[in-house]
């Protein structure tokens, strides 16, 4: 930033170069020079560059724009008042990264730090308002110039450039310096805001998870109450229904555990989901098998996922119910899940029963079971079909993938 009446005065040790002059043509030459590179450094900062090669880039381009030897980024620590040399050019193995330097007023970048004035000392060997920093003396730099390093918030440190040669920084070198660090300190906070958010987003995921795992484990319990009340009532049909409910609650129950494994709860792979509703009845009726082939990574929406399970529930408990007695002990179900034309999803159950009664109505269900298919075939706009198979008994339902709109 060009120092203007209203920004902050910078500090300048008085001296005859300080006096205005006609600007030279080298000099001009050099200002555009550190315009382009001012050009250069938003342009990097914009595209992305990591956090790490930003500081790079700006240290070596503040070197390069001001024909330094030397340039660091120091980054305030706080808790020891303290600058570590976080970036830098020039210097000896050793110091970017591990190197300290005092943040206290009587140091150049301490001053500018507190201050938020930019320093130039031409002249550090016979400097009287600051001492010169030990690192500064062991690299025989004469002269430095300081800006701050300013963020959103607290500021992040101070960009310093350091020069072995008796030329000497200009006051119009703050407002290039200045400059690169204003880029600097807008792409600081860009990175302190991301951060942030991750942190965010980290913790809701967690909780998301935790939600999801707690709702499941409610409904487990209450899957389990129902199966231990079916025990004790002594009475077989309720006993069933009661069975049945708890088998119902626990397919439910299996979508938030579904949930709490992915980072989306909006939607989930329902060939997943299926498949583990299916090894839970695959549990629940020890006379039959239940063979599971769905097609991995089709995604819905986790209520319409739902629906769909509470489906095959049904379809699977009414083959296990209905047509495993003919066929014996080794009754196999097989449940079939795939994408169909038109971004449906086609889920098949079969089993080699007998075959459905002759009364039998797909229009008119009189069971609950088939109450409920039919209840949530029309709910999510699909199709219900049954066929006669040789032997037994094949439902496909096509559904769309997608909710129909309204
Ligand atoms: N896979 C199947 N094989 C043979 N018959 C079946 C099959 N599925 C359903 N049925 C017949 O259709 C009827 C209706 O099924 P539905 O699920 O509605 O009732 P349910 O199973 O008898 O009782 P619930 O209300 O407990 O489900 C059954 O009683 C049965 O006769
Ligand atoms: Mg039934």
């Amino acid at each position: 930033m060009a120092p203007s009446s209203d920004g902050p005065t910078p500090v300048v040790e008085p001296g005859p170069s300080q006096e205005v002059e006609e600007p030279t043509v080298a000099a001009l030459r050099q200002r555009v020079r550190q315009q382009e590179i001012l050009a250069a450094l938003g342009v990097t900062a914009l595209h992305g560059a990591s956090f790490d090669e930003l500081l790079d880039s700006t240290a070596r381009m503040a070197a390069q724009g001001l024909r330094a030897d030397f340039s660091k980024v120091l980054e305030y620590i706080p808790s020891e008042n303290r600058f570590l040399v976080r970036a830098g050019i020039g210097w000896s193995p050793g110091v970017v990264g591990v190197a300290t330097v005092g943040a206290d007023l009587a140091s150049p970048a301490g001053y500018a730090l507190r201050t938020g004035k930019p320093v130039i000392s031409n002249h550090l060997e016979n400097e009287e308002r600051f001492r010169t920093p030990e690192i500064l003396r062991q690299h025989g730099v004469h002269r430095a110039m300081n800006v701050i390093l300013q963020g959103d918030g607290r500021p992040f440190g101070v960009l310093e450039v350091d020069s072995r040669s008796d030329d000497e920084f200009l006051e119009q070198d703050i407002a290039f310096l200045q400059g690169a660090a204003n880029l600097l300190g807008m792409a600081i906070e860009r990175d302190r805001h991301e951060r942030s958010l991750r942190a965010a987003l980290d913790r809701q995921q967690v909780l998301l998870g935790e939600m999801n795992h707690r709702v499941k484990n409610s409904l487990m319990i209450v899957s389990s109450m129902l199966r231990l009340q079916a025990s004790e009532v002594g009475d077989e049909t309720l006993n069933r229904h009661l069975g049945e409910a708890a088998q119902r609650v626990m397919a439910i129950g299996k979508v938030h555990e579904q949930l709490s494994h992915g980072a989306d709860v909006q939607r989930m792979d329902i060939g997943r989901y299926i498949e583990a509703v299916c090894r839970d009845l695959d549990a629940s009726v020890p006379h039959c098998a239940i063979r599971c082939e769905v097609q991995p990574g089709i995604e819905v929406a986790s209520d319409r996922a739902v629906s769909t399970a509470l489906i095959v529930n049904e379809l699977v408990a009414n083959a296990a119910k209905h047509a495993s007695d003919s066929t014996g002990s080794d009754a196999e179900i097989v449940v079939r899940l795939s994408a169909g034309d038109d971004d449906a999803l086609v889920i098949s159950v079969r089993d080699a029963g007998e075959g459905l009664p002759a009364d039998f109505d797909i229009a008119r269900p009189k069971g609950l079971g088939m109450r409920i298919v039919t209840a949530f075939v029309s709910q999510l706009g699909g199709m219900l079909a049954v066929q006669a198979r040789a032997p037994g008994t094949e439902f496909v339902i096509t559904v769309p993938r997608k909710a129909p709109r309204p």
